[in-house]
């Protein structure tokens, strides 16, 4: 059985580890969704992970949940993105664009003309939100998508997609995890359509299904992943029987012939990683609240291909060398997760 340094096959590319940096949202965009040299150097310190998946990316204005995170939608972004795919392969590093629709768990205040959030269903989230200048302010009931609206929310992820290649990135992951629009269709206590995306668990995974074909038909399979987080519950998100909608999902999407799946296991029981690995035929990526030694037991006990680490890679941006040496690990400043600038980001040294 592997270890988390043996290669791993991903597609078309071959990573030099299984240790995999998560996608992590840091808003160091500017308010027009544009990333610079700072996030290129930022992703640069931690290339020699076996897989740098970016931050949640949004393919519209309407995407948008939080302040200050990219977009992958205009020229500007596209550009911004370069530097980072460019600095990354130079440094001998590969790395995936997540593209991240919010859905409901966003406020007016960011949205194009104080519009609604848009969701699958008319429902209000119990959440607030950060506005820089305002402060924290509850979200309010988004507007459910008319049927005929969806086709073109779908084709927002194929042409984010297009942009992605275009910025020179290795692949693209749909956020189809932590309670935004995808997993707002998954679920059932948030999709309560009746049209043909809602309505029976098939009709709940349609809207993903879709998304992905869409992705593949512009990259290939073997550059598209997918994140999902079975049964958590962030982002005031519940499912009557994830049980059910995660092995439908993965079963749908098994044959599809993804660069691979990635899955957060947020909840200690049930055990998703013993229930989906068997389902799914590609590359498993399992994350969420690893460490060495258990990501160690889960590659040697055949349930997982790669490890995926989150908050270890913000204050270790050399962490495969750590672990290599049994190094100590440093401590992330949560005060500086989403704050901007150089501090909490970029200051994080290799030991
Ligand atoms: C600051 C921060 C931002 C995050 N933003 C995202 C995101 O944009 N997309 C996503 O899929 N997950 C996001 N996550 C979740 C991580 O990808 C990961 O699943 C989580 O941190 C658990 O892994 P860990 O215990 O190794 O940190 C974020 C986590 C953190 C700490």
């Amino acid at each position: 059985m592997p270890t988390l340094f043996d290669p791993l096959t991903l597609g078309k590319i071959v990573l030099p580890n299984r240790i995999i940096m998560a996608p992590m949202t840091r808003s160091r965009a500017n308010t027009d969704g544009v990333i610079g040299e700072l996030t290129a150097t930022y992703y640069t310190q931690r290339a020699s992970a076996g897989l740098l998946i970016t931050e949640g990316t949004i393919p519209s204005a309407m995407g948008k949940g939080y302040v200050r995170i990219p977009g992958i939608y205009s020229s500007a972004q596209i550009a911004g993105w370069k530097l980072v795919t460019e600095a990354v392969h130079a440094a001998g590093g590969h790395i995936f664009l997540q593209i991240m629709h919010c859905g409901r768990i966003a406020h007016p205040q960011l949205l194009p003309d104080g519009a609604p959030a848009i969701a699958p269903s008319a429902i209000l989230p119990n959440v607030k939100t950060w506005i820089d200048g305002v402060g924290m302010l509850p979200l309010e009931t988004p507007r459910a998508l008319e049927s005929d609206e969806i086709p073109g929310i779908i084709e927002e992820f194929r042409q984010a997609t297009v942009n992605a290649l275009a910025a020179g990135f290795d692949g693209v992951e749909l956020h189809a995890a932590s309670g935004y629009l995808p997993m707002q269709f998954l679920s059932s206590g948030t999709n309560q359509r009746s049209d043909e995306y809602g309505g029976s668990v098939v009709k709940r995974c349609r809207f993903v299904v879709e998304a992905l074909t869409a992705m593949v038909s512009v990259a290939g399979a073997d550059k598209v992943g997918i994140k999902i987080s079975p049964a958590m519950p962030f982002n005031d998100m519940a499912d009557d029987n994830p049980v059910e909608t995660y092995s439908t999902l993965v079963n749908a999407i098994s044959g599809l012939g993804l660069a691979y799946l990635h899955v957060a296991q947020t909840v200690p029981t049930p055990d998703f990683h013993v229930m989906l690995r068997p389902l799914f035929t590609g590359p498993y990526l399992a994350g969420a609240g690893l460490t060495k030694e258990s990501a160690t037991a889960l590659l040697a006990s055949g349930q997982a291909d790669a490890a995926v680490f989150g908050t270890a890679f913000i204050a270790n941006p050399d962490l495969p060398a750590r672990f290599a040496s049994d190094a100590p690990l440093a401590t992330p400043d949560a005060s500086t997760f989403y704050t901007p600038g150089a501090q909490g980001y970029t200051d994080y040294l290799p030991k």
